[in-house]
Parts: structure tokens; sequence; C-alpha cells
């Protein structure tokens, strides 16, 4: 998709669709305008008509029957007070969700001057990508559609837009791989096939790349992560990836949980537990390898970025892991597992264990970790656990900038009695109330603490049941951009 800044007038634009982007109360003053491109004079009665005010989400569609564009559609951006670049994306995507299939170029019309170019620009470009993809990959027809391929910021300044709608690809295709790694059955994406993905993008993109294989997690004791995956047929891969520019001054590493199944294990999920949906069980594997395609193109200075994955599944058989059992973390710590289907913190505990060893300045881990979470803040927002402000604030700001709901959840340290065992140093459970800040909790076992140190839940926001703003229904991609944001932000900055 061709996306460009384009220093027209709107009736100087030729295409398929217009989209028109109206602030509330504004139309009166821009009906002459409009005119131009629309030749009607009964166009204020038609605004009328429909009630159309440019209200938030607010639509008109007209037809032109000649002239150079086939549809224009008006869309509310709501009052410019309170006017957010995320209220860009949302009335990009509304409109686009509705034509990609069969529009091939856009024009989009925004009161540009309200926000910062560049910051415009790579939202509108990210709401059109990434509100019209279609995941064709498992259907056995594939239908032919013939989705937009140019896109035109009208009367955005070309000089002043061009770095960031040139990063714009890069970034829609972090968030594209993140959300076929997650739509994936786990059938297709095992965890033989998340490593196959790492190596893909180490030889496409220049990549350092280590996977070890079962004897080799062995070595390093990871007991903690080869206990998850004793339970499958299937053997577990734990990947390692490595972004480093020359010279660097930070060192980030970001961990992805990666079950590419969670059946519960024989504490199986029964009943609406959602079993059938587990496959999503990688999705923090998915954004940190979504981000690691993203930077690697991007090629951002001065930060060396690690990418880790302990993939592996959460499964019953003969071998499998037992409730009770006592298991031990490559940091030495013996875990009791009170239940097989708290699995995501046993493989991130070894993965946390190996990122320390690197001596990184800063630690991030991204998981589907817990239902708590979901009952906390829904699919539209996921949880920050860390004792540092400092990574606190980037964070915060990273997934603000990319319109990514986050918000920072309580580490209360005193909830840590939940997680005694009376017979190894600590069991993988707590009692159910407070359930995401107890894995946090767990979490933080197996981090040095002079490392920052940073955990985001997303088991609500990495899937969503119904189209929703940039997202399609499916699998979201969160995580990917405010991951990238936040890298790019160290490229500028030390830690
Ligand atoms: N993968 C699940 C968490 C999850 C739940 C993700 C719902 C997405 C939607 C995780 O492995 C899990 O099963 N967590 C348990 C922990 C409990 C046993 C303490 C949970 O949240 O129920
Ligand atoms: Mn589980
Ligand atoms: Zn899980």
């Amino acid at each position: 998709m061709r996306i460009s800044a384009v220093s027209k007038e709107i009736n100087e634009w030729s295409g398929s669709v217009l989209i028109a982007g109206v602030l509330e109360g504004t139309i009166e003053s821009q009906i002459g305008l409009f005119k131009t491109i629309i030749k009607d004079s009964f166009l204020s009665q038609r605004f009328n008509e429909a009630k159309f005010e440019g209200k938030n989400s607010q639509k008109l569609s007209i037809e032109l029957i000649e002239g150079n564009i086939k549809k224009v559609v008006f869309v509310g951006l709501g009052k410019a007070e309170t006017l957010r670049v995320d209220d860009l994306r949302k009335a990009v995507a509304l409109v686009t969700r509705q034509v990609f299939s069969y529009e091939r170029k856009l024009g989009i019309f925004f009161p540009w001057d309200v926000f910062d170019p560049s910051a415009a620009a790579c939202a509108v470009g990210e709401a059109v990508q990434l509100s019209s993809i279609k995941d064709l990959r498992f259907k056995s027809e594939s239908k032919e559609s013939t989705p937009i391929d140019e896109v035109e910021l009208i009367g955005l300044d070309y000089h002043a837009t061009k770095l960031a709608i040139a990063e714009i690809n890069p970034i829609c295709e972090g968030v594209k791989f993140a959300r076929e790694l997650v739509s994936a059955p786990p059938n297709s994406l095992t965890p033989h096939q998340m490593a196959n993905e790492a190596k893909k993008l180490a030889t496409d993109y220049g990549l350092d790349l280590k996977i070890l294989d079962k004897k080799k997690c062995e070595e390093q004791g990871m007991g903690a992560f080869l206990a998850v995956a004793k339970g499958s047929d299937l053997e577990p891969n734990f990947i390692h990836l490595k972004y480093s520019p020359k010279a660097a001054q930070n060192k980030v590493v970001l961990i992805g949980k990666g079950l590419t199944f969670d059946s519960g294990g024989y504490n199986l999920k029964v009943g609406a537990s959602q079993i059938e949906k587990m496959k999503y069980d990688m999705g923090g594997s998915a954004s940190v390898l979504g981000a690691a395609r993203t930077i690697a193109e991007l090629k951002p200075e001065n930060v060396e970025v690690h990418f880790i994955v302990a993939s592996c599944e959460n499964m019953i058989n003969g071998s499998a892991l037992h409730p009770g059992d006592i298991i031990k973390a490559s940091n030495g710590k013996t875990i009791e597992v009170n239940n097989t289907d708290a699995e995501g913190r046993l493989t991130l505990a070894d993965a946390l264990v190996y990122a320390c060893k690197l001596k990184p300045d800063a630690i991030v881990d991204l998981a589907t970790l817990t239902g708590a979470c979901v009952i906390a803040l829904g699919d539209e927002i996921a949880g920050l656990w860390t004792d540092n402000d400092t990574l606190s604030e980037q964070l915060t700001k990273a997934a603000g900038k990319a319109g990514e709901g986050i918000w920072r959840m309580p580490m209360q340290d005193s909830y840590k009695t939940g997680l005694r065992s009376s017979i190894a140093d600590l069991q993988n459970t707590g009692p159910r109330p407070g359930g995401s800040i107890t894995a946090a909790l767990f979490l933080k076992e197996f981090v040095n603490s002079s490392i920052p140190w940073a955990h985001i839940d997303i088991a609500g926001t990495c899937w969503t049941e119904k189209d929703r703003d940039i997202t399609p229904k499916g699998a979201t991609g969160y995580g990917v951009r405010t991951l990238v944001n936040w890298v790019k932000e160290l490229s500028l900055n030390k830690i």
C-alpha cells in the first residue's frame, strides 16, 4: 500500500473514496469547501436530514455521479477541544472497514493543523493498513479481493511527514505478523514452527539467532519451562533473537509468553474457560517477534534489543506435570505446582533468569498471563506491573502514542504470602482474589532486583471478539507498536 502526503486542494484530488473528517459544529464554515467537490446546492440540507453534525463516529456517505471521485464519506471527529490522535485512527478505521475490499485509492482530508503532522500521518496510515487486513491463509479458496493500494493524505505537508510515513509499512508489517502468529491454529503454529518463524526473521533481517532445544534447556537447568512442556508430544524451543547496532549504549530484553496451546494441563480448562481459544496464549511472543521484525527494519541506533521466547505447549499425557509436583527453575528456586494451568509464569521464570544473565538495562515481558487481568481491565487495557517508576512512565507514554490501552497495577508485596508453600520455596498460584498481582509477584522472584523490569499482562488485549477501532475481530497485535515506540525512544536517550 502506497501512502503519501499530497499538497492538493480537495477539489483537485481524484480517486475512489474521499474520507473527510469533520469537527463538530464546523459544517457551516466548510460547506463552501465541500461544495467544490459535491456540486449540490442543497448540500447543507443533506447534512441536516442525515443529522450529521460532526459528532464522534457519525458518518455520511455521498456517491458522486460525475467528476473524479466516486464517493465522499464524511466522518465526525467530535469537538476540537477533546480531539486526540486516537480519534483520527478510529474515524479512519470506521470508514476503511466498509470500503477496503472494493476500493483502490483513498484520499483522506482531516483538520491536520490540530496535530503534530508526523503523529497524524503515522496514525492515519496505520489505521488504514491495520483495519483493512483480512487473513485468508486458512481458507481453501482465497477470494480475490482488490485491496486499497494507494492512500493520499490531502493537504498534509510532504517534507514534514516524509520520515513518519516511511515508518508506517514496517510498523504495520510487524503488527500484521504478530496477528498472523496469534491467529494461526495450534496444529499449525507449533513451538517448532515458532522457532522457524524466528529463523526466517534472522535470515531476512540479519538478526542473530540462538535456539535452545530441550537438551540445551536441560543443560541450563530450566526445570520450570521444561516441566510445562513435558505433557506434550512436541518439543519445546527456547528462542533468542538479537538486534545489535554498532556501539549501542542501551541494552534491553523483550520476553514474550509463548504457549502455542494451553489446555490447562491436568488442571484442565473446563466449563467457561475457553480452552478452544488458547491458541492465543502465545500472544506475548507474537508481539515480541512482531516488534523484532519492525525494529530490524527500522534499525534504530544506540539500542541493542534481545527477543526471548520460551515456547511450548501445555498438554496432558502420561509424562505431564502432576498438580503437586515440585520443580526447580534455573535460578535454583523450587516451585510446588499447585495448579498446572498457571503454566505461563513457569515458562517465564526461566526466560527471566536467562534474560538477567544478559545484564540488560531493562527487561519487559508481555504475557497472556491471567484471566484475573481480563476481569479487572477488559479487552482494551493491558495491566502493567513494575517497581520502576521511570520504566512505567516510558511504557505508558509509548502505549499512549500507539493508542494501546495500558494501566499500571500495584505490585503489592504483602500478597506474596499467597505464594508460600509449606514444602518448596514457593507455589505457583495464590488465592483467586488479586490473581494477576500474585502472578506478577511470582515472576518477580526470578528477576535480579537491580535490573529494571516490567511485566505487561495482555490476556485481555491480545484478542477481540468484535471489530474494534483499527483491529478487525480476532488477533489484535497488541503490544507491537508500544514496544517499538519504547525502543525508538531508548535509541534517543539513555535509560
Ligand atoms: N493463559 C491463561 C490465562 C488466560 C486466561 C489468557 C484467559 C487469556 C484469557 C493462563 O495460563 C491461565 O490459565 N491462568 C490461570 C491462572 C490461575 C490458575 C491461577 C487463570 O487465569 O485462570
Ligand atoms: Mn494456563
Ligand atoms: Zn496460559
